[in-house]
């Protein structure tokens, strides 16, 4: 029967017969081509970069403040998880918590790279979603039976190694021993015979398989975008000596321009019933930062211990916050920086329990006499006190060399912080000088 089609209705059979509108179909994947990669910029500093990924055992990056070392070791760790499964443990001698670890520059460096979703972030690790490549943190103070996960480790970042002590250095050398696998050091010099200086600049020279590269602010390029510019012309000017150890990487010998010599790094048990804690805070404006401390004072052995600390270039808003990062509770007094009346307003609105501290003239000189009379110990925790403790120092006659008794204002929060604390014990039999600068001698930026 011929076939006929019925004018105004759709045959269901001819609608199936119509070829479907042409579209594209993907061709079936070639098993031979790689997937495509994305492409990946990154910079570092030329040194680093031949430092970094040449094939050595031991790569030793050492030098001044701020040229780079640990932001380009971390950029380091990221490029070489994204390529392999690496099992990669960063360690210092001591790391409290994680907060003390290269963790938050790590995940930063990530971030920055636009590379943060493809890393999982734990509390306490960071893995690769792809490669498996993981990241660990230790201290290998308290963690010494633990160092043993760095037999498996492929690549061990030992950040601050000059804190390294001859105990650790003598158990990671023959533990991280997988066959590649590689060791970075970065460090800031500060004695000949600390051992990781022993180790790389002996009189025996650095061990087979090292590349030492020494480096400072000059090699890295992002420095003249830093805060740290202002603080580096400060000491050049005010302490030439200082300003070779601190920012081009020298031995620090010259110990008597240091404000504190007398300061170690441990920890002392306090009864607080006996010794109660003081706290102090110094408040930052511009490029400063803000500072707390706890401090407990024994006058009868002549100890001060730093036990806890918080600092930050912080809003008015997270000031509060960084504060009871370190106070037990509200009730305790927090004596402060009194140049900001209406900063510590504020904190008391917020329910804090805040005084000014009676920053008299001459109380910088007087208070840093009181603190240079005690011995200072500082918790391993306390990384920025531990760090100002090495960098404060005194101002020195372009001449001569010779101190000239006025500290460079730098590096000075956290012993500001803590002379507030202690201010009830330094102001006994205080006779303020006629310094109306309070004895702190002010170069502005004229650069
Ligand atoms: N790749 C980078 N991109 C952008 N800024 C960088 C980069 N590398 C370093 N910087 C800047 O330089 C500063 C100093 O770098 P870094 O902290 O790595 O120096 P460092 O040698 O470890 O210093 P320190 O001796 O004080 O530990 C950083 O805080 C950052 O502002
Ligand atoms: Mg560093």
């Amino acid at each position: 029967m011929p076939f006929t089609r019925t004018p105004g209705k759709v045959d269901p059979s001819v609608e199936r017969l119509t070829p479907p509108p042409p579209h594209f179909v993907a061709p079936p994947p070639d098993p031979n081509l790689e997937p495509p990669r994305r492409q990946l910029s990154v910079a570092f500093g030329e040194k680093f970069k031949r430092t970094l990924f040449a094939p050595a055992r031991h790569k030793a990056l050492l030098g001044g403040r701020g040229s780079g070392k640990s932001w380009s070791v971390a950029t380091y760790l990221i490029v070489q998880a994204l390529q392999a499964r690496k099992r990669i443990v960063c360690c210092r001698q001591f790391q409290n918590s994680i907060r003390d670890s290269s963790k938050e520059l790590i995940e930063k460096r990530a971030r920055d790279l636009n590379l943060a979703d493809q890393f999982a972030f734990s509390d306490r690790a960071i893995e690769h979603s792809l490669t498996k490549a993981d990241f660990l943190f230790m201290g290998l103070e308290r963690n010494i039976e633990s160092i043993r996960s760095l037999e498996g480790a492929d690549i061990v970042w030992v950040e601050e190694a000059r804190t390294i002590n001859a105990k650790s250095m003598e158990i990671l050398l023959p533990t991280v021993r997988k066959a590649g696998s590689e060791i970075i050091w970065t460090w800031n010099p500060e004695l000949p015979d600390d051992p990781v200086d022993a180790y790389f600049r002996g009189p025996n020279g650095p061990p087979p398989r090292s590349i030492v590269t020494f480096v400072d602010y000059r090699d890295n390029p992002f420095f003249k975008d830093t805060e740290m510019v202002n603080e580096m012309e400060v000491l050049k000017v005010g302490n030439p000596d200082r300003f070779k150890h601190v920012w081009l990487g020298d031995y620090d010998l010259k110990h008597e321009t240091k404000v504190f010599p007398n300061v170690s790094t441990g920890r002392i048990e306090v009864n607080p019933d006996t010794m109660p804690a003081r706290y102090g805070m110094d408040f930052g404006f511009g490029g400063d930062p803000s500072f707390i401390v706890k401090v407990f004072i024994n006058q009868d052995r002549k100890q001060i211990y730093i036990a806890r600390e918080a600092s930050g270039r912080v809003a008015m808003d997270d000031l509060p916050m960084l504060a009871r990062s370190v106070v037990e509770t509200d009730r305790d007094l927090i004596k402060c920086d009194s140049s900001q009346p209406g900063t510590i307003e504020f904190l008391s609105r917020r329910g804090l329990n805040v005084t000014a501290a009676q920053k008299g003239p001459g109380s910088v000189k007087s208070g840093i006499n009181f603190l240079q009379s005690y011995s200072i110990i500082i918790d391993p925790s306390c990384e920025q006190m531990r760090e100002e403790a090495r960098l404060y120092s005194w101002m020195t006659d372009r001449r001569t060399g010779q101190c000239l008794s006025v500290p460079v204002d730098a590096n000075n929060h956290g012993w500001d912080s803590t002379r507030y604390a202690l201010e009830d014990f330094s102001l006994d039999g205080d006779e303020p000088g006629s310094d109306p600068y309070g004895g702190v001698f002010q170069l502005f930026r004229k650069w």
